[in-house]
């Protein structure tokens, strides 16, 4: 590649991440960084992550960026999981919302119990995206539920912590999974009601990558192929956790 096309990606790279951090409310001192409807981060800014880039395949034309997206993140978040992690896992789905991800983990296997403080029934279909059809799910039907906020000594009953866009628990999470020797897995979206803020010129993203490596984790980042927020942060038990 020649300097100058390095030299116009390196500052379109720079303009993505000042653009993806930068307060959308400037009047506001604590304005979030990105709303949960905010673009998900460029193909740029996680070329030029060593930890993120992983997650980009290379195209014909050897450009490297993220393939077409679709919807269905808790069925491709399921499909991960199932994919990646041992079923004897206790799984706490953390900010589940109405507890989808939670149900397909039981039909696979899994433990699985959402802990959120909004309480919300299951959704009454889904898409099975193997069979290409909907399937009710029964009024009936229930998932186990922890209709509280998240604390860290909920984490001492699971294996495995995960976080598909939950609401300000990121860094909880990955600090009760550091405390008690849990696995995580976090899909962060925005920033708001966190306890730390990024320095200048890193993605939220890169800076829980960060904050999890120093906490002595090994990060898989993965994508999911669906719109939005769509990167993953995985991480096994430390060797010698507390258990
Ligand atoms: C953006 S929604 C995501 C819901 C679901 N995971 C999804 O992807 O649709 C964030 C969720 O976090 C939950 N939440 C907010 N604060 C929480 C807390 N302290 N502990 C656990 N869940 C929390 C909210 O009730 C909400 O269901």
């Amino acid at each position: 590649m020649s300097k100058r096309k390095d030299r116009r990606n390196a500052g379109q790279a720079f303009e993505s991440v000042v653009a993806a951090v930068a307060p959308r409310d400037e009047e506001a001192d604590d304005a979030p960084f990105f709303a949960h409807d905010a673009a998900p981060v460029s193909d740029d800014v996680l070329a030029a992550s060593p930890d993120l880039s992983r997650v980009l395949t290379t195209q014909n034309d050897g450009r490297r960026e993220l393939t077409k997206m679709k919807r269905f993140r808790f069925q491709l978040l399921h499909q991960w999981i199932c994919e990646n992690v041992p079923p004897s896992c206790r799984v706490a789905d953390i900010g589940g919302g109405k507890g989808l991800l939670t149900y397909l983990l039981n039909q696979s296997g899994f433990t699985a119990t959402t802990i959120d403080p909004i309480h919300q029934t299951l959704p009454a279909k889904y898409k099975d995206l193997t069979a290409g059809r909907q399937v009710r799910i029964a009024e009936t039907e229930t998932v186990s539920r922890l209709d509280l906020p998240f604390a860290p000594n909920m984490a001492r009953d699971f294996d495995l912590l995960v976080a598909l866009h939950a609401h300000g628990c990121n860094i909880a999470l990955i600090d009760a999974a550091a405390r008690f020797g849990k696995g995580f897995l976090v899909l962060p979206c925005c920033i708001i009601d966190e306890p730390l803020r990024p320095p200048p010129g890193m993605h939220w993203l890169q800076c829980v990558a960060e904050y999890a490596k120093g906490k002595g984790f090994a990060i898989k980042p993965f994508r999911l192929n669906f719109k939005g927020q769509n990167i993953g942060l995985y991480a096994a038990a430390r060797p010698g956790g507390a258990g």
